[in-house]
């Protein structure tokens, strides 16, 4: 891009991005050789034995990051490429369906888009596979959302994870193993006992970064990805000092602490705002701008990826939150009030309500909100709105009863309200 090529402070913005993936992971090597150790005999000899390992840890300790470090050397070394990597998250795929037919496209499969039950789209991929000697291994990222979708009572993972057994009884070879990755363990209570026995128990453990080991990934990412002279030692001591944990306290619990997408997303975002700037380099006040910008929890590019009216929409449930700050759910009819006087304000037309009630399903199918029923009220059911999980940064489980109170501290609505609001006037050319 021409932009990109004027750049003063950019080199290559894409080692910011958050899905590259660095030459080195630092202080991730312990952690790789474990995967190594534990899939090196399905990968010797494919086929032969089903390793299951989970990894557990907060939020951006870097378990997406080197579960696809890994999967690059899988690809590079797995015989002759008949073992093969495949990464899928169970954050956009929340169905077995639709997981297992993203697993078949990734593995090069022909795979019908629909008119196959899931037992058939199973028989099909094994067919497939062994018609072809193929081995995976697959890693389901973010398999808590796989776990806690289903409306049904069905239990997806425990199926998918029987599933990898029963293989062999077909055919005396493993076809998958798999890798699970998920914030904590609490997704096993809700597997049934045989699908836990074979899962096992191999789990590896992301602590959260302390401030020096953020330091040190900032400077490999701003060595990368930004010129020299743009920035400078205390600007990245500034990022590490907010995002990292103390060396001596790693239970400190706010969601930033040990969070290095976070750190690197501010650091992204002071460039931004440098070069917005017209500055040189990146300034103590460019940070300090960037802090107030950064969202926690979803992936940015999903909000950014979303249509316009989505964006609206989800404009909408913040500021309707933001309004009724001491309750954790806004009501749909409210949010489509804020809606209409959203749009409004932008001079758009607002779409119809049955259209606004697929949107919100998209919304909630994306992780980036949740709804639910009301209790019967005066007026009969209504549908109730509230962030996800993931963008709700504090939250307490009472480990007794295993309920969840919710308070939405006032940052996150924030953030994500100027963020939507920046990226609807880019879009509308305002
Ligand atoms: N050790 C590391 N070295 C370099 N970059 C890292 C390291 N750990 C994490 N990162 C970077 O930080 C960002 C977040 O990491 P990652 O996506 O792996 O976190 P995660 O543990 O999967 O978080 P979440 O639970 O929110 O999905 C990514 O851009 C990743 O490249
Ligand atoms: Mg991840």
């Amino acid at each position: 891009m021409l932009y990109e090529n004027v750049s003063k402070i950019f080199k290559n913005e894409t080692a910011l991005r958050p899905e590259y993936i660095p030459e080195t992971l630092p202080f991730r090597d312990a952690h790789l050789n474990r995967l190594e150790h534990y899939f090196s005999e399905f990968i010797e000899n494919p086929g032969s034995v089903c390793p299951k390992v989970i990894l557990v840890g907060k939020t951006g300790t870097g378990k997406t990051v080197t579960a696809r470090k890994f999967g690059q050397s899988v690809e590079t070394r797995g015989k002759n490429r008949k073992v093969r990597y495949i990464h899928v998250s169970c954050f956009i795929h929340r169905k077995l369906f639709s997981l297992l037919r993203d697993i078949g496209q990734q593995l090069g499969l022909p795979v019908p888009k629909r008119g196959l039950s899931v037992s058939d789209l199973i028989q099909l991929l094994l067919d497939l596979m062994e018609e072809r000697d193929l081995y995976s291994v697959i890693t389901l990222d973010d398999v808590f959302h796989l776990v806690n979708s289903s409306d049904e009572d069905e239990d997806q993972l425990g199926s998918l994870i029987k599933l990898s057994e029963e293989v062999y009884y077909r055919c005396g070879k493993y076809r998958f193993c798999f890798i699970l990755i998920s914030q904590d363990t609490s997704f096993l209570d809700r597997l049934d006992r045989s699908a836990r026995s074979i899962l096992g128990n191999v789990v590896i453990e992301f602590e959260p970064y302390t401030r020096e080991q953020i330091y040190k990934i900032l400077e490999q990412r701003a060595e990368l990805a930004l010129r020299e002279g743009t920035y400078s030692e205390d600007v990245l001591q500034m990022i590490a000092d907010v995002a990292g944990v103390d060396e001596d306290d790693l239970s400190r619990n706010s969601s930033y602490r040990g969070d290095a997408r976070f750190a690197i997303d501010v650091l992204w975002h002071a460039a931004k705002i440098a070069e917005l700037d017209h500055a040189e380099k990146i300034l103590p006040d460019h940070v300090r701008e960037a802090l107030k910008h950064a969202v926690p929890g979803v992936p940015r590019e999903y909000i950014e990826n979303l249509p316009l009216h989505k964006k609206l929409l989800l404009l909408a449930i913040v500021r309707a939150l933001k309004m009724r700050r001491s309750e954790a759910y806004v009501s749909f009819g409210f949010v489509e009030e804020v809606y209409g006087m959203i749009c409004e304000q932008y001079g758009e037309k607002p779409r119809r309500h049955t259209q606004l009630w697929e949107y919100l399903r998209d919304l909630r199918s994306l992780g980036i909100i949740e709804t639910r029923l009301s209790g019967k009220g005066r007026r009969g059911r209504t549908t109730l709105i509230s962030l996800s999980r993931d963008l709700r940064a504090e939250e307490h489980i009472d480990d007794m009863s295993r309920r969840i109170s919710v308070s939405i501290p006032a940052e996150p609505l924030e953030n994500l309200e100027r963020l939507l609001e920046e990226l609807i006037k880019r879009e509308l050319g305002e």
